[in-house]
């Protein structure tokens, strides 16, 4: 080889390199998207309840209800669409979505026009946290899935930072319409940055349209050999995929996976991270902390969120998934029984700094363990042949955990108060923390069917599926 052709060669490969990385930069919008809409509601729930007179517990756990309850549906539906109309459509709908429910809800002139405007902006979430992981996990080299999905979570995480600074700088405006209006920024760049996008590969084979798979692949891929490889591949997993059916998922050699899957999904949320995360300013509000310190103690909580997850996604690979699984709940646990104690000795002065700092150190302790490790695992546990499926009722299980939580949460307090309720998630994390002790098995570095083995050690493991990596949706 020449001079000139090894330099034309580094071109090209980084130039393959750039295609995958502007469209992973979609899953940081994505994720951003999910964060965002999510966390917002935390900064500005007291203001939305003021406006349209919502008194009772109940009705101010219904503006994070109803979106989660889209979430759910929409994470459902994002499915089919991706398989129907393929990966890039499906998001581009997902788009279009996010905006007519986003117009709706920062224009809403009635609380009946809110209610449905939430329930649709949910639809966005859930679709998003789906099938943006999904297309990119699809686009990307094998090499570089594994850090793809723990980077949705990080985006998630910022997303959310995002939402807790513009809550906390536009309070003082008091306008509520603009922090949520703020996310049609995203929800347009995530449309007109995927039209520039090319289908996924893994999708135009399964429809039999390998022309335009081989088309797109030489435009990320470095030699035939990788194309022709990776077709190859993908064409032997959609034949497994084929053969796999839900109710496969429900016999005797998958059932362990699907049940730890569903479980961590929803441990994930039981333990109460989003309590914290949607209702920490309306819940230190009410016990006597000053608005604007309620706000700010969301942004050190948001900040430390982003860092630790930062922290986790460095150490997931060399320390394993467990230890971090463990000692990250062990903290969740010591955090929430600090918290209760700061609620029993009152939220004023010291007292207002010892609740931030448990609040930070509970988070935190998420950001290591549950946060990104729950995602990662339901992506390694189950055989690649019901993975999509299996991945989809996580996922979904997940959105339906966190609305349980959501609707009952002010009510919980209300009825037994804020020292009772954080010692109650205690208990539930330290429960959690022995199933997951006992039940989950160190994925890192094994094969998709030495994980299955793990799972399933009296049955027959399934075909060699490849190395331990996620290609799959996480949310
Ligand atoms: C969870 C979300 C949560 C977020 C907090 C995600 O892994 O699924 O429910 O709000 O972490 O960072």
């Amino acid at each position: 080889m020449t001079q000139s052709d090894q330099e034309t060669s580094t071109r090209l490969m980084q130039q393959h390199r750039n295609v995958v990385t502007r469209a992973a930069a979609l899953t940081a919008v994505g994720g951003v998207l999910f964060g965002y809409d999510t966390g917002v509601v935390g900064g500005v729930l007291p203001n939305i309840a003021s406006q349209f007179n919502l008194t009772n517990p109940f009705q101010k756990g219904l503006v994070v209800a109803i979106l989660l309850a889209g979430a759910a549906v929409g994470a459902l539906i994002a499915g089919r669409l991706a398989d129907q109309l393929g990966r890039r459509r499906a998001i581009l709908i997902t788009s279009i979505v996010f905006v007519i429910g986003l117009l709706l809800s920062s224009l809403a002139p009635a609380l009946w026009v809110f209610w449905i405007s939430r329930f649709i902006i949910g639809l966005g979430v859930g679709s998003t946290s789906f099938v943006v992981p999904l297309y990119i996990g699809e686009i990307a080299p094998p090499e570089r899935r594994g850090a793809l999905v723990s980077l949705n979570q990080l985006s998630v995480t910022v997303g959310i930072l995002v939402s807790q600074l513009v809550a906390y700088f536009l309070a003082g405006h008091g306008d509520w319409r603009v922090s949520v209006g703020l996310a049609l920024l995203p929800a347009i760049i995530l449309g007109l940055g995927v039209l520039q996008e090319p289908e996924s590969p893994a999708w135009l084979v399964r429809q039999d349209r390998e022309d335009e798979a081989r088309t797109v692949l030489a435009t990320m891929r470095d030699s035939e050999q990788a194309i022709d490889d990776e077709v190859e591949k993908i064409r032997e997993v959609a034949q497994e995929e084929r053969k796999g059916s839900i109710g496969e998922l429900l016999d005797n050699r998958l059932r362990p996976a699907l049940i730890l899957g569903v479980s961590l999904a929803i441990i994930q949320q039981i333990t109460g991270i989003n309590t914290v995360i949607y209702f920490a300013p309306t819940v230190l509000q009410e016990a006597g902390l000053g608005s604007s310190a309620s706000l700010l103690a969301l942004v050190v909580v948001g900040v430390v969120n982003v860092v630790l997850t930062l922290v986790a996604i460095r150490y997931l690979d060399r320390l394993g998934r467990r230890p971090l699984l463990i000692w990250g709940m062990v903290g969740m646990t010591a955090g929430l029984v600090a918290l209760a104690l700061a609620f029993a000795i009152g939220i004023h002065g010291a007292g207002a700094v010892f609740a931030t700092a448990a609040l930070a150190f509970y988070v935190g302790a998420f950001a290591v363990s549950l946060g990104p490790i729950v995602w990662l695992l339901i992506a390694e546990i189950f055989p690649l042949r019901v993975r999509g499926q299996a991945a989809s009722i996580a996922t979904m299980s997940n959105w339906a955990a966190n609305l349980v939580v959501a609707v009952s949460y002010l009510s919980i307090i209300s009825a037994i108060g804020e020292t009772g309720t954080f010692i109650s998630y205690a208990v539930v994390t330290a429960l959690s923390l022995i199933y997951v002790v006992k039940k989950v098995p160190e994925t890192n570095g094994l094969t998709l069917s030495q994980i299955e083995a793990e799972l399933n050690p009296s049955g027959t493991a399934a075909p060699e599926t490849g190395k331990v990596g996620a290609i799959t949706p996480s949310g």
